[in-house]
């Protein structure tokens, strides 16, 4: 098959049939298109945009390049969340067990941290004998059995991404609002999902620094998600403060646990039920958004979801009494330092980007792909805006490998807290909701 023709009309703005983008992203994935050629495609692109339906056959034929997931009927609909990350987002660990208990199946497939952001199946990881790796077949077994499943992508589902998401990475294509979203859409539709939502994350730590950036990414994904037959819905959301007290990928698993037995930090607990919230009226199953929200918090005081957890990580081989035993330690890290307050006054920044970046470079991220994790250092105890404190008071605590990097960690530390005489003005945590 000759493809200049087609890549020619992309060239030259003129929209792509559905049909010439399904054969084009199926002749590729079988490694009939040289990469030179689909290079040119994406930057094509990349300048001269995509139509809805060319976005929405994208989207499509990506998925369709590999394995779907495949669930028997069952009264019981398909939901999950998506983040574009952040520093301490752990949303998803205590929402897939609230949502199984709210009567919803759900097949997380979750990705890893790269960079300052953390990612879900790092954070799983720390847990003794936890399994991420799960094929098809067992990710629709634990679903039907236990109601929700966190894992990883499995080698056959969306190929045409990971080849695409290569060759973007090195022709500077990333950065392209109709690749993004057929990417991202691309894996959470193979899913076969009835309804998404989405957290659009903005600020210092954040994929999308502004706001205005965020609405233009979370519009298009809604709009996307919809024109593929998935209920799907955007909050955009603040990603200035690191979300909770604690970033790290254990000590993110500690605080989802606190969280789950209803004495987590209050944002995390305001955006899991919020997730839950906005799901449960996407599927009808409650009128209002306020409804939503009194059910999805008593469902999570009832502690139910705590023992859904627990019937989650045992089904995905986790050994719950060496987890549970490692839930109690102070922390598992060989070094901890806390990082004071020269003055008294109120916390009015704690910036989530130098938390971030300090966590990364203890070993707690990726600066490639290849890089090796250490589970067991973050951050923790962390102050956060509008909190009043004393001189000498504890902003944070660093859990490190060692006392020189705990101590190199401290002092960059200093810097992500901004004090003031006055409290600061409050802001709101979820800015929109695009639908
Ligand atoms: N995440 C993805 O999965 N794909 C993108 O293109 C960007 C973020």
């Amino acid at each position: 098959m000759n493809f200049l023709p087609l890549l020619e009309s992309k060239r030259d703005g003129r929209a792509l049939s559905a049909a010439q983008i399904q054969h084009l992203v199926t002749a590729f994935t079988a490694g009939q298109v040289p990469d030179y050629q689909m290079a040119a495609f994406l930057m094509a692109v990349f300048f001269r945009g995509m139509t809805a339906d060319e976005r929405c056959a994208l989207t499509l034929a990506m998925r369709d390049s590999g394995e779907t997931l495949r669930f028997p009927a069952d009264p019981r609909l398909l939901a999950d969340k998506h983040s574009t990350g952040g520093v301490g987002d752990k949303v998803s660990l205590p929402l897939a067990p609230l949502l199984a208990c709210l009567g919803f199946r759900v097949p997380m497939i979750s990705g890893r941290g790269l960079g300052i952001t953390g990612g879900t199946l790092d954070k799983l990881e720390s847990i003794p004998g936890f399994i991420t790796a799960l094929p098809s077949e067992r990710i629709v077994e634990i679903v039907q059995r236990v109601g929700c499943v966190i894992g990883g992508q499995t080698d056959r589902m969306a190929p045409a991404d990971k080849s695409l998401y290569a060759l973007r990475d090195v022709t500077g294509t990333v950065p392209s609002i109709p690749l993004i979203t057929a990417s991202i859409l691309s894996k959470k539709l193979a899913e076969n999902l009835d309804a998404l939502v989405l957290d659009v994350k903005f600020g210092a730590a954040a994929f999308m620094q502004t706001q205005a950036e965020a609405r233009e990414l979370a519009q298009a994904m809604v709009a996307l998600g919809n024109q593929c037959g998935v209920n799907t819905r955007a909050l955009l959301t603040d990603m200035n403060t690191p979300l909770g007290r604690a970033a790290g990928n254990w000590l993110e698993v500690k605080e989802s646990v606190a969280c789950l037995d209803n004495c987590g930090p209050e944002d995390l607990r305001e955006l899991v039920i919020e997730f839950a919230a906005h799901l449960l009226v996407q599927t009808g199953k409650t009128r209002t958004v306020e409804a939503g929200r009194a059910r999805a918090a008593d469902c999570l005081a009832s502690g139910v979801p705590r023992q859904k957890w627990n019937e989650m990580l045992t089904a995905q081989g986790a050994d719950l009494d060496a987890f549970t035993r490692k839930l109690v330690l102070d922390h598992t890290a060989a070094m901890v330092a806390e990082v004071k307050s020269a003055q008294a006054g109120w916390v009015s920044r704690c910036n989530a980007r130098i938390i971030g970046k300090v966590i990364r470079d203890l070993g707690g991220g990726r600066l490639t792909k290849q890089s090796v994790i250490s589970p067991e250092v973050g951050v923790d105890q962390i102050a956060k805006p509008g909190e009043r404190v004393r001189a000498g008071a504890v902003l944070c605590r660093v859990h490190a490998g060692d006392e020189a990097r705990a101590g190199a960690a401290v002092e960059l530390l200093q810097a992500a807290f901004v004090m003031a005489d006055e409290p600061p003005r409050g802001t709101p945590l979820i800015l929109e909701c695009l639908q």
